[in-house]
Protein backbone atom coordinates (compact mmCIF):
# COMPACT_ATOMS: atom_id res chain seq x y z
CA UNK A 1 0.00 0.00 0.00
CA UNK A 2 1.61 3.04 -0.60
CA UNK A 3 0.01 6.74 0.07
CA UNK A 4 0.66 10.46 -0.26
CA UNK A 5 1.80 12.24 2.62
CA UNK A 6 -0.82 12.96 5.37
CA UNK A 7 -0.13 14.09 8.64
CA UNK A 8 -2.89 11.14 10.32
CA UNK A 9 -4.17 8.34 8.72
CA UNK A 10 -4.35 4.84 8.95
CA UNK A 11 -0.90 3.17 9.36
CA UNK A 12 0.22 -0.34 9.25
CA UNK A 13 3.74 -2.04 8.51
CA UNK A 14 3.25 -2.31 4.82
CA UNK A 15 2.26 1.44 4.35
CA UNK A 16 4.76 3.42 2.12
CA UNK A 17 4.93 7.13 1.97
CA UNK A 18 4.91 8.15 -1.88
CA UNK A 19 8.01 10.39 -2.84
CA UNK A 20 7.64 12.86 -5.62
CA UNK A 21 10.45 10.52 -7.73
CA UNK A 22 7.39 8.18 -7.79
CA UNK A 23 9.04 5.54 -5.49
CA UNK A 24 7.90 4.52 -1.93
CA UNK A 25 9.38 4.53 1.28
CA UNK A 26 8.30 2.00 4.10
CA UNK A 27 7.39 4.36 7.42
CA UNK A 28 8.76 2.30 9.95
CA UNK A 29 12.54 1.73 9.22
CA UNK A 30 15.23 -0.30 11.02
CA UNK A 31 17.63 1.39 12.43
CA UNK A 32 21.68 -0.45 12.18
CA UNK A 33 24.18 2.25 13.27
CA UNK A 34 25.63 0.76 16.43
CA UNK A 35 28.73 1.69 18.92
CA UNK A 36 31.96 -0.32 17.93
CA UNK A 37 32.20 -2.53 20.70
CA UNK A 38 29.03 -4.37 19.74
CA UNK A 39 29.63 -7.24 17.75
CA UNK A 40 29.06 -6.60 14.02
CA UNK A 41 26.95 -10.06 13.91
CA UNK A 42 24.61 -8.75 15.84
CA UNK A 43 23.20 -7.11 13.08
CA UNK A 44 23.19 -9.74 10.89
CA UNK A 45 20.67 -11.56 13.07
CA UNK A 46 18.84 -8.50 14.30
CA UNK A 47 17.75 -7.30 10.42
CA UNK A 48 17.12 -11.09 9.85
CA UNK A 49 14.78 -10.98 12.46
CA UNK A 50 13.42 -7.61 11.37
CA UNK A 51 13.00 -9.05 7.79
CA UNK A 52 11.26 -12.07 9.43
CA UNK A 53 8.52 -10.11 11.82
CA UNK A 54 8.14 -7.45 8.76
CA UNK A 55 10.37 -4.61 8.92
CA UNK A 56 11.04 -3.90 4.93
CA UNK A 57 13.08 -0.82 5.17
CA UNK A 58 16.65 -1.42 6.33
CA UNK A 59 18.84 2.44 7.27
CA UNK A 60 22.46 1.78 6.95
CA UNK A 61 25.35 3.40 5.80
CA UNK A 62 28.97 3.08 4.79
CA UNK A 63 30.93 4.77 8.23
CA UNK A 64 29.28 2.64 10.60
CA UNK A 65 31.22 -0.23 9.35
CA UNK A 66 28.69 -3.02 9.21
CA UNK A 67 27.58 -3.31 5.32
CA UNK A 68 28.64 -6.57 4.84
CA UNK A 69 27.00 -7.98 7.46
CA UNK A 70 23.23 -6.19 7.11
CA UNK A 71 23.97 -7.36 3.41
CA UNK A 72 24.43 -11.13 4.15
CA UNK A 73 21.13 -10.76 6.03
CA UNK A 74 19.11 -9.28 3.83
CA UNK A 75 20.84 -11.78 0.65
CA UNK A 76 19.30 -14.64 3.33
CA UNK A 77 16.25 -13.61 3.51
CA UNK A 78 15.54 -13.43 -0.16
CA UNK A 79 17.74 -16.68 -0.64
CA UNK A 80 15.36 -18.24 1.84
CA UNK A 81 12.09 -16.90 -0.13
CA UNK A 82 11.18 -14.74 2.73
CA UNK A 83 11.47 -11.17 0.85
CA UNK A 84 12.03 -10.59 -2.78
CA UNK A 85 14.74 -7.78 -3.42
CA UNK A 86 12.26 -5.12 -4.68
CA UNK A 87 10.09 -5.78 -1.15
CA UNK A 88 13.24 -4.50 0.63
CA UNK A 89 13.83 -0.53 0.90
CA UNK A 90 17.08 -0.09 1.86
CA UNK A 91 18.84 3.40 2.54
CA UNK A 92 22.76 3.87 1.99
CA UNK A 93 24.67 6.88 2.90
CA UNK A 94 27.68 8.52 0.89
CA UNK A 95 30.45 9.20 3.43
CA UNK A 96 31.65 12.55 3.39
CA UNK A 97 35.28 11.98 2.10
CA UNK A 98 33.82 10.70 -1.13
CA UNK A 99 31.98 14.24 -2.27
CA UNK A 100 34.51 14.98 -4.87
CA UNK A 101 32.15 14.63 -7.78
CA UNK A 102 34.80 12.29 -9.37
CA UNK A 103 34.79 9.95 -5.74
CA UNK A 104 30.82 9.34 -5.51
CA UNK A 105 30.31 6.36 -7.68
CA UNK A 106 33.57 5.01 -5.88
CA UNK A 107 31.88 5.67 -2.58
CA UNK A 108 28.78 4.49 -3.49
CA UNK A 109 30.70 1.30 -5.47
CA UNK A 110 32.13 0.14 -2.16
CA UNK A 111 28.56 -0.05 -0.51
CA UNK A 112 27.59 -2.11 -3.03
CA UNK A 113 30.43 -4.57 -3.21
CA UNK A 114 30.14 -4.44 0.65
CA UNK A 115 26.36 -5.17 0.38
CA UNK A 116 26.47 -8.01 -2.32
CA UNK A 117 23.56 -6.01 -4.02
CA UNK A 118 22.96 -4.06 -7.22
CA UNK A 119 21.18 -1.19 -6.95
CA UNK A 120 20.68 0.68 -3.02
CA UNK A 121 16.38 1.68 -2.96
CA UNK A 122 17.59 5.13 -1.55
CA UNK A 123 21.47 7.03 -1.20
CA UNK A 124 21.42 10.41 0.64
CA UNK A 125 24.42 12.65 1.27
CA UNK A 126 25.02 11.44 4.73
CA UNK A 127 25.72 15.29 5.65
CA UNK A 128 26.36 18.44 4.12
CA UNK A 129 29.88 19.14 4.82
CA UNK A 130 32.99 17.35 3.61
CA UNK A 131 36.30 16.05 4.76
CA UNK A 132 39.36 15.36 2.77
CA UNK A 133 39.79 11.80 1.14
CA UNK A 134 41.10 9.37 3.27
CA UNK A 135 40.28 5.79 5.02
CA UNK A 136 37.12 6.78 6.53
CA UNK A 137 37.33 3.92 8.88
CA UNK A 138 40.51 5.07 10.17
CA UNK A 139 41.05 6.97 13.81
CA UNK A 140 42.25 10.00 12.07
CA UNK A 141 40.98 13.45 13.11
CA UNK A 142 38.55 14.26 9.77
CA UNK A 143 40.36 17.01 7.88
CA UNK A 144 37.48 19.68 6.35
CA UNK A 145 37.37 19.55 2.77
CA UNK A 146 35.76 22.20 0.65
CA UNK A 147 33.70 20.42 -1.90
CA UNK A 148 30.64 22.14 -3.00
CA UNK A 149 27.54 19.88 -2.56
CA UNK A 150 25.87 21.53 -5.70
CA UNK A 151 28.55 19.67 -7.40
CA UNK A 152 28.35 15.98 -5.10
CA UNK A 153 24.97 16.27 -5.86
CA UNK A 154 25.17 16.09 -9.62
CA UNK A 155 27.23 13.17 -9.02
CA UNK A 156 24.46 11.36 -7.29
CA UNK A 157 22.09 12.60 -10.17
CA UNK A 158 24.58 10.22 -12.64
CA UNK A 159 24.01 7.42 -9.93
CA UNK A 160 20.39 7.07 -10.48
CA UNK A 161 20.80 7.74 -14.10
CA UNK A 162 23.33 4.93 -14.50
CA UNK A 163 20.44 2.84 -12.46
CA UNK A 164 22.45 2.06 -9.58
CA UNK A 165 20.42 3.60 -6.89
CA UNK A 166 16.14 4.12 -7.12
CA UNK A 167 16.00 7.65 -5.27
CA UNK A 168 18.32 10.45 -3.97
CA UNK A 169 17.87 12.22 -1.07
CA UNK A 170 19.60 14.24 1.83
CA UNK A 171 20.68 13.90 5.58
CA UNK A 172 21.27 16.67 8.24
CA UNK A 173 20.44 19.14 5.68
CA UNK A 174 19.39 22.62 7.04
CA UNK A 175 16.89 25.01 5.26
CA UNK A 176 19.37 27.05 3.70
CA UNK A 177 21.37 24.23 2.26
CA UNK A 178 18.22 22.76 1.03
CA UNK A 179 17.28 26.08 -0.65
CA UNK A 180 20.41 26.13 -2.25
CA UNK A 181 20.51 22.75 -4.01
CA UNK A 182 16.49 23.59 -4.91
CA UNK A 183 17.59 26.51 -6.92
CA UNK A 184 20.76 25.10 -8.11
CA UNK A 185 20.71 25.88 -12.12
CA UNK A 186 20.11 23.04 -14.19
CA UNK A 187 18.89 21.06 -10.94
CA UNK A 188 17.38 17.08 -12.56
CA UNK A 189 16.71 15.72 -9.48
CA UNK A 190 15.05 17.02 -6.43
CA UNK A 191 16.10 15.09 -3.57
CA UNK A 192 13.59 13.19 -2.12
CA UNK A 193 14.22 13.18 1.44
CA UNK A 194 15.73 15.01 3.89
CA UNK A 195 16.95 12.23 6.74
CA UNK A 196 17.24 14.30 10.09
CA UNK A 197 16.90 13.92 13.82
CA UNK A 198 13.61 14.28 14.88
CA UNK A 199 11.71 13.39 18.65
CA UNK A 200 9.76 14.51 21.14
CA UNK A 201 12.26 16.84 22.92
CA UNK A 202 13.78 18.32 18.90
CA UNK A 203 10.49 19.18 17.14
CA UNK A 204 11.79 19.82 13.70
CA UNK A 205 7.98 21.86 12.80
CA UNK A 206 9.57 24.58 11.11
CA UNK A 207 11.96 22.03 8.83
CA UNK A 208 9.37 19.53 8.53
CA UNK A 209 6.54 22.29 6.76
CA UNK A 210 9.23 23.52 4.17
CA UNK A 211 10.10 19.98 3.10
CA UNK A 212 6.50 19.42 3.16
CA UNK A 213 6.09 22.46 0.86
CA UNK A 214 8.80 21.51 -1.37
CA UNK A 215 7.39 17.61 -1.25
CA UNK A 216 10.29 16.26 0.34
CA UNK A 217 9.74 13.65 3.12
CA UNK A 218 11.30 14.06 6.60
CA UNK A 219 13.07 11.04 8.17
CA UNK A 220 13.65 10.47 11.59
CA UNK A 221 16.72 9.50 13.61
CA UNK A 222 17.02 9.00 17.39
CA UNK A 223 13.36 9.47 17.70
CA UNK A 224 13.83 6.79 20.67
CA UNK A 225 16.97 9.18 21.73
CA UNK A 226 20.03 7.53 20.48
CA UNK A 227 21.70 4.57 22.45
CA UNK A 228 23.57 7.25 24.06
CA UNK A 229 26.71 6.20 23.46
CA UNK A 230 29.23 8.76 25.38
CA UNK A 231 31.22 9.41 22.74
CA UNK A 232 28.81 11.20 20.98
CA UNK A 233 26.38 12.24 23.47
CA UNK A 234 26.34 14.49 26.40
CA UNK A 235 25.48 12.28 29.19
CA UNK A 236 23.93 15.03 31.44
CA UNK A 237 21.35 15.18 28.41
CA UNK A 238 18.17 13.56 29.63
CA UNK A 239 17.03 10.04 28.68
CA UNK A 240 14.25 10.81 26.35
CA UNK A 241 12.30 7.48 26.99
CA UNK A 242 12.39 8.26 30.85
CA UNK A 243 10.46 12.00 30.45
CA UNK A 244 7.36 11.46 32.73
CA UNK A 245 5.10 13.13 30.59
CA UNK A 246 6.17 10.60 27.48
CA UNK A 247 5.78 7.66 30.15
CA UNK A 248 2.17 9.03 31.50
CA UNK A 249 0.83 9.00 27.91
CA UNK A 250 2.39 5.69 27.09
CA UNK A 251 0.90 4.03 30.65
CA UNK A 252 -2.81 5.76 29.69
CA UNK A 253 -2.35 3.53 26.36
CA UNK A 254 -0.80 1.05 27.67
CA UNK A 255 2.10 0.83 25.34
CA UNK A 256 6.09 1.51 25.86
CA UNK A 257 7.31 4.84 25.86
CA UNK A 258 9.24 3.71 22.77
CA UNK A 259 5.89 2.69 20.87
CA UNK A 260 4.64 6.62 22.02
CA UNK A 261 7.77 8.15 20.66
CA UNK A 262 7.61 6.45 17.62
CA UNK A 263 4.08 7.18 16.68
CA UNK A 264 4.25 10.74 17.84
CA UNK A 265 6.72 10.77 14.85
CA UNK A 266 4.51 9.13 12.59
CA UNK A 267 1.20 11.03 13.46
CA UNK A 268 3.33 13.88 12.00
CA UNK A 269 4.05 12.71 8.77
CA UNK A 270 7.34 11.48 8.81
CA UNK A 271 9.28 7.99 8.24
CA UNK A 272 10.27 7.04 11.70
CA UNK A 273 14.07 4.93 11.77
CA UNK A 274 14.37 2.97 15.32
CA UNK A 275 17.35 0.92 15.95
CA UNK A 276 17.13 -2.19 17.80
CA UNK A 277 19.20 -5.25 18.37
CA UNK A 278 17.22 -6.75 20.88
CA UNK A 279 14.49 -9.26 20.12
CA UNK A 280 11.70 -8.76 22.23
CA UNK A 281 11.98 -5.04 21.34
CA UNK A 282 12.10 -5.71 18.12
CA UNK A 283 8.65 -6.82 18.08
CA UNK A 284 7.45 -4.53 20.70
CA UNK A 285 8.54 -1.61 18.13
CA UNK A 286 5.69 -3.04 15.62
CA UNK A 287 2.68 -2.31 18.29
CA UNK A 288 3.15 1.57 17.06
CA UNK A 289 0.78 0.13 14.52
CA UNK A 290 -1.88 -0.93 16.81
CA UNK A 291 -3.11 2.40 18.42
CA UNK A 292 -3.48 6.16 17.43
CA UNK A 293 -2.70 9.46 19.86
CA UNK A 294 -5.60 11.78 20.27
CA UNK A 295 -5.17 14.98 19.35
CA UNK A 296 -5.12 16.21 23.15
CA UNK A 297 -2.23 13.52 23.35
CA UNK A 298 -0.11 14.99 20.87
CA UNK A 299 -0.63 18.34 21.65
CA UNK A 300 0.64 17.42 25.21
CA UNK A 301 4.06 15.44 23.34
CA UNK A 302 4.72 18.87 21.03
CA UNK A 303 4.93 20.63 24.54
CA UNK A 304 7.85 18.50 25.60
CA UNK A 305 9.74 20.52 22.90
CA UNK A 306 13.11 21.56 24.05
CA UNK A 307 15.64 22.06 20.71
CA UNK A 308 17.06 19.32 22.30
CA UNK A 309 20.01 17.85 19.66
CA UNK A 310 21.08 15.04 20.81
CA UNK A 311 23.86 14.06 17.70
CA UNK A 312 25.90 17.25 17.49
CA UNK A 313 28.77 16.33 15.80
CA UNK A 314 30.21 18.86 17.44
CA UNK A 315 33.74 18.24 15.69
CA UNK A 316 32.48 19.69 12.85
CA UNK A 317 31.12 22.61 14.04
CA UNK A 318 33.72 24.64 12.08
CA UNK A 319 33.07 23.47 8.92
CA UNK A 320 31.42 26.27 7.27
CA UNK A 321 28.48 23.72 6.23
CA UNK A 322 28.00 22.38 9.55
CA UNK A 323 23.87 22.82 9.64
CA UNK A 324 23.29 23.24 13.31
CA UNK A 325 23.91 27.09 13.70
CA UNK A 326 20.90 27.98 11.83
CA UNK A 327 18.10 28.20 13.80
CA UNK A 328 16.53 24.87 11.56
N1 LIG B 1 21.62 10.35 9.18
C1 LIG B 1 22.27 10.40 10.31
O1 LIG B 1 23.19 11.22 10.50
C2 LIG B 1 21.89 9.46 11.41
C3 LIG B 1 22.29 9.75 12.73
C4 LIG B 1 21.89 8.89 13.75
C5 LIG B 1 21.11 7.78 13.45
N2 LIG B 1 20.76 7.48 12.15
C6 LIG B 1 19.96 6.27 11.82
O2 LIG B 1 18.82 6.22 12.67
C7 LIG B 1 18.84 4.99 13.40
C8 LIG B 1 18.17 5.16 14.76
O3 LIG B 1 18.79 6.17 15.55
P1 LIG B 1 19.72 5.84 16.81
O4 LIG B 1 20.47 4.59 16.51
O5 LIG B 1 20.45 7.08 17.14
O6 LIG B 1 18.82 5.54 18.04
P2 LIG B 1 17.29 5.26 18.45
O7 LIG B 1 16.59 4.43 17.45
O8 LIG B 1 16.70 6.54 18.90
O9 LIG B 1 17.55 4.43 19.79
C9 LIG B 1 18.23 3.22 19.79
C10 LIG B 1 18.32 2.76 21.24
O10 LIG B 1 17.01 2.50 21.75
C11 LIG B 1 16.95 1.18 22.28
N3 LIG B 1 15.59 0.69 22.06
C12 LIG B 1 15.03 0.23 20.92
N4 LIG B 1 13.73 -0.10 21.11
C13 LIG B 1 13.47 0.15 22.43
C14 LIG B 1 12.32 -0.01 23.23
N5 LIG B 1 11.19 -0.49 22.76
N6 LIG B 1 12.42 0.35 24.54
C15 LIG B 1 13.58 0.84 25.06
N7 LIG B 1 14.69 0.99 24.34
C16 LIG B 1 14.65 0.66 23.03
C17 LIG B 1 18.02 0.41 21.54
O11 LIG B 1 18.50 -0.67 22.31
P3 LIG B 1 18.41 -2.22 21.80
O12 LIG B 1 19.11 -2.31 20.49
O13 LIG B 1 19.13 -2.94 22.89
O14 LIG B 1 16.94 -2.54 21.73
C18 LIG B 1 19.11 1.48 21.39
O15 LIG B 1 19.88 1.56 22.58
C19 LIG B 1 20.32 4.63 13.47
O16 LIG B 1 20.53 3.29 13.85
C20 LIG B 1 20.73 4.96 12.05
O17 LIG B 1 20.29 3.94 11.17
C21 LIG B 1 21.11 8.34 11.15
Amino acid sequence: MSVSLQPSMFLTKDTRLTLHDGNAIPVMGLGTYASAEVPKSDGTEATKLAIDLGYRHIDCAYIYGNEVQIGEAIRSKIADGTVKREEIFYTGKLWCSFFSPNLVRQGLEASLKALQLDYLDLFIMHWPFSVKPSDAHSNQPLDFDDVDFCLTWEALEGCKDAGLVKSIGVSNFNRRQLERLLSKPGLKYKPVCNQVEYHVYLNQSKLHEYCKCHNIVLVAYSVLGTARDNTWVDPNSPVLLEDPVLRSVAAKYNRSPAEVAMRFILQKGAVVLAKSFNPTRLKQNLGVFEFELKPEDMEMLDGLNRNLRYAQFTVMKQHPEYPFHDEY
